[in-house]
């Protein structure tokens, strides 16, 4: 059965608070700054920036930010991420993080969008078809 996704509003919303969380990026070095908001089934939603470094290997996706958050907060139960970058084309999730999503959303919608509009969106089967998980391992 296919799962219900977020109502229209709900996407905008979230887009509107990861455009927000975007703003707050600490991105000198790349000067690309993202937002991601993950939202429950529940309706919480969880935002994140992506946090840069001069050691640069040490900087943070705004996605793995916003899970990271989530889970720290005892949060569980995700349906959706929004992530925003202020970039013509779509902006889709590094690998690291479509891993990390997985881990802890499995198959979530996944809205790309910019400043302006929404631009795409994939169901995370989508963006990583054959997923190493925890099945993998007999848990
Ligand atoms: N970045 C994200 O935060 N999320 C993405 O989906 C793509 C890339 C960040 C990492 C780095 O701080 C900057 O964007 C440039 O790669």
């Amino acid at each position: 059965m296919k799962k219900r996704s977020p109502s229209r509003t709900t996407l905008k919303e979230m887009a509107r608070l990861a455009g927000e969380a975007r703003a707050r990026a600490h991105a000198p070095y790349s000067k690309f700054k993202v937002g991601a908001a993950l939202k429950t089934r529940s309706g919480e939603i969880v935002t994140g920036c992506n946090v840069e470094n001069a050691s640069y290997g040490l900087s943070m996706c705004a996605e793995r930010v916003a899970v990271f958050k989530a889970v720290s907060e005892g949060l569980s139960g995700f349906d959706a991420v929004a992530v925003v970058a202020d970039a013509r084309r779509l902006t889709p999730p590094c690998g690291p993080c479509r891993q990390i999503l997985w881990e802890f959303a499995g198959d979530i919608e996944v809205i790309l969008a910019n400043l302006h509009e929404e631009k795409g969106r994939y169901r995370l089967s989508q963006l990583l078809p054959l997923p190493f998980d925890a099945r993998l391992l007999g848990h």
